[in-house]
């Protein structure tokens, strides 16, 4: 027996009808009234809508009702499982110390220049064992996964060597196996310049970042090992399915990150970019001009940033910008991604976790979609599409995941409340009731 029944739903949120952006942001597709009912065999919807019509199709298809388990949802909504498009899962250590530096007044690239920020979760991982950095992976996914996430990105970066970022891929793709979070890996060697390249002859080691001109920090050292070993090496070991830069005023410019980004390209990997998180930085019109999947952060997106990532939407080659307002919000500036701008200039809106030590240690995306309301205007029904197919979408899953489709992968989650809007609506509150990967029951809450 491989069918779920899954009965007695408020509502089914199906977020049918592909990527949404513009006015179409907000159409969660949900079907309401009336006995509902979602079938999934093997792994994947059958049928979904009207408790009638679904059994129809499974009488014309031959199975019989007894061969599916019936499950209750006890009137709770149904949606797709939430895909999060944006973490870095894996680290070792925590950071609440430089936290605090930053609510005292501490900038956060100050803390990065310094030699702290990402450079001491960087320390602290390459001294992981992989058993740590295991445990602390599954101890995340199983939260992320209680709060209705089914399927996740997850970036390495913390190791900013050849060997600790393919020991860090490696620990993702088992972790992706183990399941039941399905995870989709990327490869962020460029997330920072390690210390090591710092200290180099010659280079500005701890001098504030901006400061010095292009060249004397070794970044440029640093940007030719990820092209030459790090990239190729990667390929080889066959598990990023992504490369991603930290294009940002004194981390990576556009130029060094165009030319990882490229190399990344012609080496088969599809392309994402941190982009313009806290100073505009060209990091969103490289996403456009290099066709990348996705843009994230962009909370300081230039207008011509924006209009180009307005114009690739429009020729039919959208970067999803994922934004991660619980970042903002954490980075305590007050400052979020223009995120009505550009659903209103016809860009699709995804949102993320962020999931990271330093700026943002969340592992929920119900908590992302009520500051995304909150915080960026975007109505619930948005927040939803931005964390279900336009996830998905980032991802280059959207025909696998991220809406309640026929022959879609079955990831469901019933919800302990009956409308979407109360979702975000109850702030921090833990409402993933049930959660189905590929149509088995992985999480229910009592
Ligand atoms: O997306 N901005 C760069 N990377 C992460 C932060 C990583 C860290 O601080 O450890 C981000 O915010
Ligand atoms: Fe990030």
């Amino acid at each position: 027996m491989t069918g779920l029944l899954v009965e007695g739903a408020s509502g089914i949120a199906t977020l049918a009808g592909g990527l949404r952006r513009g006015g179409a942001q907000g159409d969660a597709a949900v079907v309401s009234g009336g006995a509902l009912a979602v079938a999934c065999w093997g792994g994947v919807v059958l049928a979904a809508g009207a408790a009638d019509d679904v059994s129809r199709q499974l009488a014309s298809r031959g199975l019989p009702i007894n061969a599916f388990r019936r499950f209750d949802a006890r009137g709770g909504l149904i949606t797709p499982g939430l895909v999060d498009a944006h973490t870095h899962l894996l680290f070792a250590g925590t950071r609440e110390g430089e936290w605090q530096l930053r609510v005292r007044g501490a900038g956060y690239l100050e803390v990065l220049a310094a030699g702290g920020g990402i450079l001491s979760t960087v320390a602290a991982t390459r001294a992981a064992s992989d058993a740590e950095l295991l445990a602390g992976g599954r101890t995340r996914l199983a939260q992320m996964l209680a709060n209705g996430t089914t399927t996740a990105e997850a970036k390495s970066g913390y190791g900013l060597d050849v060997t600790t970022e393919l020991r860090l891929l490696e620990l993702v793709g088992r972790l992706g196996r183990e399941g039941p979070i399905e995870l989709v890996p990327t490869f962020l060697g460029a997330h920072a310049v390690p210390a090591e390249f710092r200290d180099r002859p010659g280079a500005a080691a701890a001098a504030p970042v901006a400061a010095g001109p292009a060249g004397t920090d070794g970044s440029d050292a640093y940007v030719a090992q990820v092209v030459d070993e790090q990239l190729p090496a990667v390929v080889r070991q066959g598990i990023a399915r992504f490369c991603d830069v930290f294009c940002e005023q004194g981390v990576f410019s556009a130029d060094q990150s165009r030319r990882i980004l490229r190399a990344a390209a012609g080496l088969g990997l599809g392309l994402r970019i941190h982009a313009d998180e806290l100073a505009p930085s060209g990091g969103a019109e490289l996403a456009a001009e290099l066709g990348c999947v996705s843009a994230d952060h962009l909370a300081a997106a230039s207008e011509e940033g924006v209009a180009a990532l307005a114009r690739a939407a429009e020729a039919g080659t959208p970067a999803v910008a994922t934004l991660l307002p619980a970042t903002s919000w954490f980075l305590g500036k007050g400052h979020f991604a223009p995120a009505r701008r550009f659903i209103d200039a016809g860009i699709p809106v995804a949102l993320a976790t962020d999931l990271n030590p330093g700026t943002s240690p969340t592992l929920s995306l119900p908590l992302v979609m009520s500051i995304a309301c909150v915080e960026m205007g975007l109505t619930p029904a948005e927040a939803l599409a931005a964390v279900t197919i336009n996830a998905a979408h980032s991802l280059g899953l959207g025909a696998q995941i991220g809406s309640i489709e026929p022959g879609k992968q079955a990831d469901l989650v019933v919800w302990n409340v009956p409308t979407l809007e109360q979702i975000p609506y109850w702030l921090g509150a833990h409402l993933a009731r049930t959660v189905i990967k590929r149509g088995v029951i992985v999480s229910e809450r009592g």
